[in-house]
């Protein structure tokens, strides 16, 4: 075991930074703003805030008190409170994380080249085409290793030189960067009819099975939960921290930046007239139909497009680190590596098991139905029945710093039977889905 102490982040604002880096991601940029135009606008974001706030932010809860009673990666973290038999899902943990970053930075490294080119000479031309080059093959690769390598530089320099010196830069940036974006969009003529068709709520839309799925689903993915890398970012915590206070304002960052980029996204795909090619939730809309929108604004497209894909990039990467930290924690930990090590490591293996999504979509796809669906949701129910019903008195941590809060039996009441409920169906769906059943 390494004789070091564990490393601590500087400020509570650092550690509420980091992880909100982790949550805000590809997710929020279009993921939310698709799946709110199409299952019915304001009252699919009423829905989307309740099932937050009674599935996500008490396993977001859970996470922290896990990595902050025990101080350690997943593995041990489960082990300390858990015993033996609970390190399996800590290393489910790290599978799930080592399989998402593979694919994750593969994405990432698409953004990185968006901006720069963006940089270099504008948007335009066939932007499909131009996608399709981007996401598959070499070219792929290429850009895969450049957002791998900057990853790795970052996680080499440790939790308060690296990810939240980098966090503390970046996170603001990025709120900055898209509450600009979204006034501008607001100024866009014709822009009008976006917010109309992202928001509006039809009163022919049902609430379905798998409309709540789809809320549920996307309320954990962006919330980064499910794999440890927020129970890692809280091992890394001081005792005396408000948990639950900071569960909410992690979770409340996430939805804003969510809601603010539908304002961003639609109203510039209207005022285009390109409202036709939104049809699906791939990154068409984002790699494809932008980047025409972008175009068609001239030499002020070439900035915003700059700017939006600035964004992407910092939203990806800083999810991107959380990902590698948890698996280099997990070395560091267990195997007693040096971070340097662990980091060059694993960021190689990483970084390998990624080409083959980077050379083929269909490939990453299913990565990511297997990882960032059905492993995720997996860890999810395991963490709500962990925390629920196996760990010894988990209040008692939560309070630590905490002590006002007096929603520690609904905590319980929902880690024990509402979270574990939704997700199992949550998990029997995704698998059914992956299967093609
Ligand atoms: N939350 C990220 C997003 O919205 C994606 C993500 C899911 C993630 N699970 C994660 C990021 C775990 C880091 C760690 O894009």
């Amino acid at each position: 075991m390494a004789s070091k102490p564990r490393e601590q982040w500087t400020s509570r604002a650092g550690f509420i930074l980091a992880a909100v880096g982790s949550a805000v991601g590809l997710g929020n940029m279009w993921r939310f703003p698709y799946l709110t135009a199409k299952h019915g606008g304001a009252a699919f974001v009423l829905l989307y805030v309740t099932i937050a706030a009674a599935i996500s932010v008490p396993i977001m809860l859970a996470e922290f008190v896990i990595g902050r009673g025990s101080g350690k990666s997943p593995v041990a973290a489960l082990r300390h409170f858990g015993g033996d038999r609970w390190r399996p899902l800590g290393w489910l943990f790290v599978a799930t994380g080592f399989l998402i970053v593979a694919y994750y930075t593969v994405i990432s490294g698409w953004t990185l080249r968006y901006m720069l080119e963006g940089l270099w000479r504008g948007f335009g031309g066939d932007t499909r085409a131009h996608f399709e080059q981007v996401a598959t093959g070499w070219d792929a690769v290429g850009w895969q290793v450049a957002l791998a390598t900057i990853n790795v530089a970052i996680i080499a320099g440790g939790v308060k030189a690296g990810i939240e010196r980098m966090s503390v830069v970046l996170m603001p940036l990025l709120f900055a960067l898209v509450a600009a974006l979204a006034v501008y969009a607001a100024f866009l003529p014709g822009g009008g009819e976006g917010y109309r068709y992202y928001l509006q709520t039809s009163s022919t839309k049902a609430l379905t099975l798998s409309v709540l799925l789809d809320a549920a689903g996307q309320a954990f993915f962006s919330l980064s939960l499910g794999m440890g890398a927020m129970l890692t970012y809280a091992s890394y915590l001081s005792k005396e921290e408000n948990l639950p206070r900071s569960a909410l304002i992690v979770a409340g960052a996430d939805f804003a930046v969510a809601l603010v980029a539908g304002l961003v996204v639609f109203p510039m795909i209207f005022a285009f007239g390109l409202q036709a090619d939104v049809n699906d939730s791939t990154t068409g809309a984002l790699f494809i139909t932008l980047p025409r929108a972008f175009a068609s604004m001239g030499g002020t497209g070439h900035v915003v497009g700059v700017l939006f894909f600035a964004v992407l990039l910092v939203g990806a990467l800083t999810s991107a680190m959380s990902l590698l930290e948890v698996v280099v924690s997990t070395a560091i930990d267990g195997l007693g590596w040096s971070r340097r090590r662990a980091v060059l490591v694993l960021g190689l293996a990483t970084t390998a098991l990624g080409v083959p999504a980077a050379l083929d979509l269909s490939v990453l796809d299913v990565m990511d139905k297997l990882a960032g669906n059905v492993m995720l949701l997996i860890g999810g129910l395991g963490l709500a029945i962990f925390t629920g019903w196996v760990m010894h008195n988990p209040v008692a941590e939560a309070r630590r710093g905490a002590e006002a809060v007096r929603w520690w039996p609904a905590w319980m009441f929902l880690l024990r039977y509402v979270v574990p409920a939704v997700l199992a169906v949550l998990v029997w769906t995704s698998i059914r889905q992956l299967l093609g059943w």
